[in-house]
């Protein structure tokens, strides 16, 4: 393992002259590749499950662009199917899956021992992909936060408010508490698997934290990512992980230590220059392009990405979007995005 990537020396907290970059969703439907492999595997989930062709999509973008790391190409919602719950896709809306709203619900739920069963193919990709990555490529892995897994686990769809979640929290009190430990303890042996197959740094993708207030997003975001991160780092120390509590706002200010993590990934909700004020000064940043320039393209493009360039040069930053590309985008864009940030 190289310790020189430009990626794991701004997780280590270096401010380099040019920050590493990546995309979310990097691997995605804006790719005319994406959509050729997606179509060879038949649907979305037969891609998660296939390790040769997650692999390869895993790399397409990295062999086009050149982005400094590449993230495992999988889902959040693989861990509620690997405890049990059923899910499938519906084109052009998105997951489904079985509910959990009541006591003998939860009781159906797998054990966290059994979750491997379903998810050997995800460790066997990763492995795939530490032989296959270029030298300087940093391979991420990575996992949804418990309340983020729970909002669809609940409401067996996403949700515009996380509706069903929120109620289910005040309704059943033990019921929801149960689904969010089981989550974490799952996802505590799930990311410990892609690290031991070659996951050089993990993500938690927390995507609905912005719907938790007050008390409820320290107890229910913050704390089960801070558990997941302790974990993880207990059982290998020097793995970096990033926290992506999407929606936070003026939250995200304090998310390195209340968590523990590496870096905190932010979205564009919140000002590059407020963000380099406020979270920056506690460690490594990564963001926040809205994912828009990637459609729009232009002028607008260059001037944003080299103010967030700016804004964040004075400490340890990796440049991403703020949330992930969507299949609109144009791939001229994300070249546009990577030639403005290198330049
Ligand atoms: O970033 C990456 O490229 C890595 C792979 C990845 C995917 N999903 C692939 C994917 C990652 C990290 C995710 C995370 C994910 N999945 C999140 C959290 C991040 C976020 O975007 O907020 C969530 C909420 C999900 C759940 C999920 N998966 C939804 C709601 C959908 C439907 C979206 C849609 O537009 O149909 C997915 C499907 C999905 N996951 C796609 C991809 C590339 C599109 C599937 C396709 O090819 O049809």
């Amino acid at each position: 393992m190289t310790q020189n990537k430009t990626i794991l020396r701004a997780l280590r907290g270096e401010t380099l002259p040019t920050p590493p970059i990546w995309m979310m969703r990097q691997a995605g439907r804006y790719l005319p590749e994406y959509k050729a492999t997606r179509a060879q595997a038949g649907d979305f989930l037969s891609l998660c499950y296939n390790p040769d062709l997650a692999a390869e999509v895993t790399l397409q973008p990295i062999r086009r662009y050149g982005f400094d790391a590449a993230i495992l190409f999988a889902d959040i919602l693989l861990i509620p199917q690997a405890l049990g719950a059923d899910l499938w896709f519906v084109t052009g809306e998105g997951p489904r899956l079985s509910t959990i709203t009541t006591a003998d619900d939860f009781d159906r739920l797998k054990p966290v021992d059994d979750i491997h069963d379903t998810l050997r193919p995800i460790y066997e990709t990763v492995q795939i992909l530490s032989r296959e990555l270029p030298d300087e490529t940093t391979l991420i892995g990575f996992a949804g936060a418990p309340w983020t897994v729970a909002t669809y686990m609940i409401a067996g769809q996403g949700t515009p408010d996380q509706g069903p979640a929120h109620l289910l929290k005040a309704e059943n009190r033990p019921v929801f508490e149960g689904i969010i430990h089981r989550i974490t303890e799952a996802t505590i042996e799930y990311l410990s698997m892609q690290i031991q197959a070659g996951a050089e740094v993990v993500k938690i993708f927390d995507s609905w934290a912005g719907s938790l207030a007050g008390d409820d997003f320290t107890e229910f975001s913050i704390h089960p990512m801070q558990r997941i991160t302790k974990a993880i780092k207990d059982r290998h120390p020097g793995t970096p992980v990033i926290v992506f509590p999407r929606g936070a706002d003026h939250k995200f200010a304090g998310v390195h230590q209340a968590t523990g993590a590496d870096c905190v990934a932010v979205d564009d909700g919140v000002d590059a220059a407020w963000a380099a004020e406020h979270v920056q000064t506690d460690g490594c940043v990564q963001g926040n392009l809205a994912s828009s320039h990637m459609v729009t393209g232009g002028q607008a493009l260059v001037d944003e990405t080299l103010r967030i360039r700016e804004s964040f040069a004075k400490g340890p930053h990796i440049f991403n979007l703020g949330h992930g590309i969507t299949p609109d985008a144009d791939p001229e864009n994300v070249q546009l995005m990577i030639d403005t940030v290198r330049s």
